[in-house]
C-alpha cells in the first residue's frame, strides 16, 4: 500500500470534512501518498482526482458539507461503471480507498473491492441507518439541528395554542425522527418501522391530553411516513386545534458539526487508514456498544438494523 485515496459518497453529512482531514493526515503520518477523489464514484470514473497534503485539509474540521463534494452515481451500479473505476484507480496509482458514506456507498465499496481495489467504509450519513454500526458521522449534528428547529416550532405553537406537525429526514428509516421526538417532547412520533393508526394514536391522544390542560402539541413524522400537510389538516379537522405542517428538509444536512461528530469522524478516519496501511481492506468501521471496531464489508451489508421498539414505547408512554 503506497497510495490511498478518499472519497465522500451519497448524501453529505456534517463531520465528513473532519473524516477527510483525518484520513489525509493519518495517511501522511504513516508515510503514504494520499489522493482526494471529488464527487464520489462519479469523480472516480471520470478521473476527478487531486493530490492531497496536510495543508489541503486545513481549516475544514469545523465546516459542514464535504470539501471533496459528493454525488449519487447510477453508473457505478453497473459492471461497466465498476470496470471504469478500477481502470481509473490503476491509472492514478491508487492502491486502496477510504469510502465515507452510507450503506449504498458501502455496496459500491464492496464491488470495488471485488474488482481488486481494497476499500474501507467509514459510516457517514445523518440517517443513522447503517446496520453494522450504532453511530454514523453527521447524525449527532443533524439531530441537534432537528431538535433546535422543533423547539422553535414549539415556541410558536405554544403562543398560538397550536399543533405543529414536523417532518424529519431519514429516508426509509425512523431513527432520526424517533430521537428528535423524544428530545423535543413530541406528543406522537410516526415512523415507517412501526404501524400506527392516526385516529387512535395521534388524534384521540391529543384530544385526551388536551382535556388535561395541555394546549400545544408537536407531532414528529419521519420522512419515510410523509404526508405532514394531510396529517396536520386531519388533526385540525378532528380536534379543532389549529395545526401547521413544516418539512425541515435539507437544513438537517448542513451546519457546523458537533464536537461528537468531529471526534468520531477523526477516530473513524484514522482507524480506516490504519487498516489500509496494514494491507487490510474490504472492511467497514463500526461503533458498537461504545467501542470503535471494524467488520467485514459483506457481513456488514448482510446485517439488518433493529429498530428499538422499547425506545419507541418509552417515547409514547412519557408523552401524555
Ligand atoms: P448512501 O451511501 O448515503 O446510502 P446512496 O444509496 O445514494 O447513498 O449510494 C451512494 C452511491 O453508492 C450511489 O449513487 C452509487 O454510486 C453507489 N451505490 C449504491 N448502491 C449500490 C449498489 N447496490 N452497488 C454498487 N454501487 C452502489
Ligand atoms: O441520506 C441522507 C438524506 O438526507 C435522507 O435523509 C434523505 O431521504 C435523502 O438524503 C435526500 O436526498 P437528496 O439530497 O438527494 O434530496
Amino acid at each position: 500500500m503506497k497510495t490511498i485515496a478518499v472519497l465522500t459518497s451519497g448524501g453529505d453529512a456534517p463531520g465528513m470534512n473532519a473524516a477527510i482531514r483525518a484520513v489525509v493526515r493519518a495517511g501522511i503520518s504513516m508515510g503514504l501518498k494520499v489522493k482526494g477523489i471529488r464527487r464520489g464514484y462519479a469523480g472516480l470514473i471520470e478521473g476527478d482526482i487531486i493530490d492531497m497534503d496536510a495543508r489541503s485539509v486545513s481549516d475544514i474540521i469545523h465546516r459542514g458539507g464535504t470539501m471533496l463534494y459528493t454525488a449519487r452515481c447510477p453508473e457505478f451500479k453497473t459492471q461497466e461503471g465498476i470496470d471504469k473505476a478500477v481502470a481509473s484507480c490503476k491509472k492514478h496509482g491508487i492502491d486502496g480507498i477510504v469510502v465515507i458514506g452510507g450503506d449504498g456507498s458501502f455496496r459500491g465499496a464492496r464491488d470495488l473491492s471485488l474488482g481488486g481495489i481494497p476499500c474501507i467504509g467509514v459510516p457517514g450519513t445523518i440517517d443513522n441507518d447503517i446496520s453494522s454500526t450504532e453511530y454514523t458521522i453527521g447524525y449527532d449534528t443533524a439531530i441537534n439541528t432537528a431538535v433546535e428547529m422543533a423547539d422553535k416550532l414549539r415556541d410558536t405553537a405554544q403562543s398560538h395554542d397550536r399543533c405543529s406537525v414536523v417532518e424529519v429526514m431519514g429516508r426509509r428509516a425512523g431513527y432520526l425522527a424517533l430521537q428528535t421526538g423524544v428530545a423535543c417532547g413530541a406528543i406522537a412520533v410516526l415512523v415507517p418501522e412501526v404501524e400506527f393508526d392516526l385516529q387512535k394514536d395521534v388524534i384521540e391522544k391529543i384530544k385526551t391530553v388536551h382535556k388535561t390542560g395541555k394546549k400545544h402539541f408537536v407531532v414528529v413524522v419521519a420522512e419515510g411516513v410523509g404526508g405532514v400537510v394531510d396529517i396536520a389538516a386531519k388533526i385540525e379537522e378532528e380536534t379543532g386545534i389549529e395545526s401547521r405542517a413544516t418539512i425541515l428538509g435539507h437544513v438537517q444536512r448542513g451546519g457546523i458539526p458537533t464536537a461528537r461528530d468531529r471526534v468520531m469522524a477523526s477516530q473513524m478516519g484514522y482507524r480506516a487508514v490504519e487498516l489500509l496501511n496494514k494491507g487490510i481492506g474490504n472492511r467497514v468501521i463500526t461503533f458498537v456498544e461504545n467501542k470503535l471496531g471494524d467488520k467485514d464489508i459483506y457481513e456488514a451489508l448482510a446485517m439488518k438494523k433493529q429498530f428499538s421498539i422499547d425506545e419507541y414505547n418509552m417515547a409514547t408512554a412519557i408523552s401524555i
